[in-house]
């Protein structure tokens, strides 16, 4: 594998950073009038704005050439063909697989996955319609017209994410819940707000062994037993790789619906991880949402990199994490029914590009994943831009909306869209100290008053920004928005030389866990003293099984 950070290209790309260090981009804008025009584009339904990060065609052409170094187009053929690229566990990565509708066949191992991805496909539409119908009802004749999502990470927040963003696409009079936590309360609040007789239970987990999930759900199962319910296999399904997990927590495998160990977890939304999607805006919309991410994935596979958006996304997130220096990344949407698109990128991201080995298991000797953070506009301005804007950090950010709104209210998109367009011309513009005193001066402001003040009011700009511009938040434009998200994680990865597709960083908690859960009181109860751990972890343990022993 190659060492990223000791080819030639790395070093043209250092050269470049110290080159441009003086410059700003407020001088790149005004020295290049075609600067929008060349570094914009379009595809599958979305507008890339990277024109305000400080790059020029120097530093593009040796982030092409690292991509070419560590031959990103060779690996991308191999992820789409279906070879075991996430080594550390000997998987494909075919995810892409999913929303395919072209003719192309898919082979894992030799195996034509493509049938068994259009049969489940299919399952997911009968099942969706029987309940849509009032065909499949609950034990007691009612339609079954709330659902409750019992999964967590790949197995929550991407059908969250995409159910809240897609509201307008709700069915009338359908509920969706997300219960995720092993803290009971979640679980508690929900079933406070339905009804045992039409509630449908969505146990969805790959792996069907994650103890929050086994946990909820034999939660939720006892609830609806101890409220009246009764036949369990009408209120109960199981999204999962495994169907021996399934069939041994008793839910039958007829109501099991299906997705394979080449689909990641965060990566499981297009999967049957999907259904609690189906159930609440429809089969049509899902597959619309499909349909756009497959549109941006025939843009990844087939243009060239200079013109590929998920991979020039990923080179310009290169250039300012490791040449620049942003060891943060902002998702920043302007719309508010992408609430939950910061949280799903979080585990998109972190999950896979926070690694210190590379495929090798060498230590890297270069910074990989950022850690990414957001919040919907206008929220995140009054909260956490002041870092953004006059922080010590460079923080890099992508800055995301629809031209026009799902529901359009008087003038309150203009007044959103103004507040979206203003960040990223002030992130890059900044306010010189002479522009601060000229404006200080001009308001009447006494010169002690000027000296005083004035530092506090420089912005230094410069600051790089991304704008993803789509017409409306559609399940098209979304599928090609998670998608484009996707392949530039993957590109990422590519470069960094990380495995993005395992999470072995997740183990150790969980197992330190399982070893002190035993030692915790029940409430009101007793353990004896722990003495297992280290100092601090023995005080805390002893100190909480105190409280709870009152
Ligand atoms: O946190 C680790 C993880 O394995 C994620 O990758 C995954 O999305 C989540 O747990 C849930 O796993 P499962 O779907 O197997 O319950």
């Amino acid at each position: 594998m190659i060492e990223p950070s000791k080819t030639p290209e790395w070093s043209a790309l250092n050269a470049d950073a110290e080159n441009l260090a003086d410059s700003h981009m407020r001088t790149l804008f005004a020295d290049d009038p075609a600067r929008f025009e060349k570094y914009s584009l379009e595809a599958a339904g979305l507008f890339l704005d990277y024109s305000k990060n400080k790059i020029t065609d120097d530093v593009l052409d040796h982030l092409i050439a690292l991509a070419n170094a560590v031959d990103l187009e060779g690996a991308r053929g191999r992820m789409f063909s279906g070879e075991p690229i996430n080594s550390t566990e000997n998987r494909a990565v075919l995810h892409a697989a999913l929303r395919d509708f072209s003719m192309r066949d898919y082979f894992v191992d030799g195996e034509k996955v493509t049938p068994k991805i259009r049969a489940e496909l299919k399952k997911m539409e009968s099942f969706a319609s029987g309940i849509h119908s009032g065909g499949r009802t609950g034990y007691s004749g009612k339609p079954l017209d709330t659902v409750v999502n019992i999964g967590i990470g790949g197995s929550d927040l991407g059908p969250q994410m995409v159910v809240e963003a897609l509201r307008p696409y709700w069915i009338k009079g359908r509920r969706s819940f997300f219960v995720s936590n092993v803290d009971g309360q979640q679980l508690t609040d929900t079933l406070a707000q339905i009804d045992p007789e039409t509630t449908l239970f969505v146990v969805a987990s790959k792996t069907f062994t994650t103890q929050e999930t086994m946990t909820n759900a034999e939660s939720a199962r006892k609830w609806f037993i101890d409220n009246g319910g009764k036949d369990v296999a009408k209120h109960f399904v199981a999204l999962s790789t495994n169907r021996y997990a399934v069939e041994a927590f008793g839910i039958d495998t007829d109501n099991m619906f299906e997705f394979w160990e080449w689909v990641g977890g965060r990566y499981s939304l297009w999967s049957a991880i999907g259904l609690s999607i189906v159930l609440q805006i429809g089969f049509e919309n899902f597959k619309a949402l499909l349909k756009g991410a497959h549109l941006m994935d025939e843009h990844f596979r087939s243009a060239p990199l200079r013109q590929n958006m998920p991979a020039l996304l990923a080179l310009v997130g290169v250039w300012n994490r490791n040449f620049i220096g942003a060891a943060s990344h902002a998702v920043l949407p302007y719309d508010q029914h992408l609430l939950r698109l910061p949280a799903y990128l979080q585990q998109a991201d972190m999950e896979s590009n926070g690694k210190r080995t590379n495929i090798d298991g060498e230590v890297v000797k270069h910074a990989t994943g950022p850690i990414i953070f957001g919040e919907p506009g206008t929220n995140g301005q009054h909260a956490f831009y002041q870092l953004l804007h006059q922080g010590t950090d460079i923080i890099s950010a992508d800055f995301i909306a629809p031209a026009i709104s799902q529901s359009e209210t008087g003038d309150h998109h203009e007044k959103l869209l103004s507040n979206f367009l203003a960040q990223t011309e002030a992130l890059m513009l900044g306010k010189t100290e002479k522009e601060v005193r000229n404006e200080l001066r001009e308001d009447g402001t006494a010169k002690p008053q000027i000296d005083a003040l004035a530092p506090h009011k420089v912005f230094p700009g410069d600051r790089p920004t991304n704008t993803i511009l789509m017409e409306k938040l559609t399940p098209e434009t979304l599928g090609a928005l998670i998608a484009l998200y996707e392949h530039k994680i993957f590109c990422q990865g590519i470069v960094w030389g990380v495995n993005s597709f395992d999470q072995w960083g997740v183990e150790l908690g969980k197992v330190l866990a399982k070893s002190i859960l035993p030692e915790l009181s029940p409430i009101a109860g007793s353990k004896p003293e722990a003495a297992n751990h280290d100092a601090s972890t023995n005080g805390l343990i002893n100190r909480i099984n105190s409280l709870r022993s009152q």
